[in-house]
């Protein structure tokens, strides 16, 4: 009998919107095709998967994460190189300096509302980021659905927004930190990143999700300035409503697989003195967004 054969995966949707929690799996042992399609499932349809108390090693980490598809390597970090030179594949959020040293991305501070690296042209669909050290509070995440974003929008907005195209910035980590290479943006309209429309058309299900990325930069082609700000700022105010949200507190072993496409995240400040260490991957998109 092969090991993976004693996961029986149950699937617990979450009293929000969005997410499950995936029960009777140990993610550090090869799992079986069936409890892939399970776990693969469960992401479509709900989007983040909370999955409690694994321990995986790195490579454990990144065996689990080519489950779901080819590994798209971080960002450029503020610091111009990897935080794990022998896993160039996996990012690094954490807090701690080591030897006057940032060991990963991100600090104490807010993570504002964003998507992963929405400023290539072919975003990463999944992130999975995996808990080592968590502070006793603070640093919560928050996950919003943007296809109920869409759906809640009222007539109007999702008329002026139809066929619009928006510059996603490169420029700046969602912690406001400048990254290495990048300048100041001065005019919007100048911001270096890819060019996104405002709504995204799932490709398996058809059903529309809003298409945010950052807000920092961003600009609407074709917009006065102030039109872009004022529109974009309408549809920040919404996506980013608990309405549309969960919310996670974290323990040390969770492993949390998002939609990067189709969910928005952020995370609260936390006492700088105190550690968190996670280590994340995330997995190519297969699609330009169109
Ligand atoms: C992230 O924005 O990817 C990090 C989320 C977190 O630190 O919880």
């Amino acid at each position: 009998m092969p090991d993976d054969a004693r996961d029986h995966p149950e699937v617990v949707p979450l009293a929000a919107p969005l997410g499950a929690e995936i029960r009777g799996v140990n993610l550090a042992r090869r799992l079986l095709p069936a409890t892939i399609e399970t776990l693969q499932r469960a992401w479509r349809d709900r989007l983040v998967l909370v999955i409690r108390d694994q321990r995986l090693s790195d490579p454990a980490l990144l065996d689990f994460s080519r489950t779901w598809g080819e590994l798209d390597p971080p960002g450029p970090n503020p610091y111009g190189q990897p935080f794990l030179p022998e896993h160039p594949e996996i990012n690094v959020i954490s807090n701690v300096v080591e030897g006057g040293r940032p060991i990963g991305n991100l600090g104490a501070g807010e993570a504002v509302w964003h998507a992963d690296m929405t400023y290539v042209e072919r975003p990463p669909k999944a992130a999975i980021l995996h808990a080592l050290e968590i502070p006793p509070e603070g640093g919560n995440t928050y996950f919003a659905s943007m296809f109920a974003a869409y759906d809640a929008l009222s007539a109007e907005l999702k008329q002026q927004i139809a066929g619009k195209i928006a510059i996603h910035d490169a420029s700046r980590n969602s912690a406001g930190l400048l990254r290495k290479g990048y300048a100041d943006v001065a005019d919007v309209r100048e911001t270096k990143g890819a060019r996104h429309p405002l709504v995204r058309t799932d490709a398996a299900t058809g059903r529309k999700a809003l298409f945010l990325g950052r807000r920092r930069n961003a600009y609407i082609l074709g917009m006065d300035v102030a039109d872009s700000e004022a529109l974009l700022d309408a549809l920040w105010a919404h996506a980013g409503s608990m309405r549309f949200a969960m919310t996670h507190a974290w323990r040390v072993g969770d492993v949390l697989i998002w939609n990067n496409l189709a969910v928005l995240h952020r995370r609260d400040p936390f006492d700088p003195a105190s550690r968190r260490v996670m280590h994340r991957t995330q997995i190519k998109g297969e699609e330009a967004i169109e």
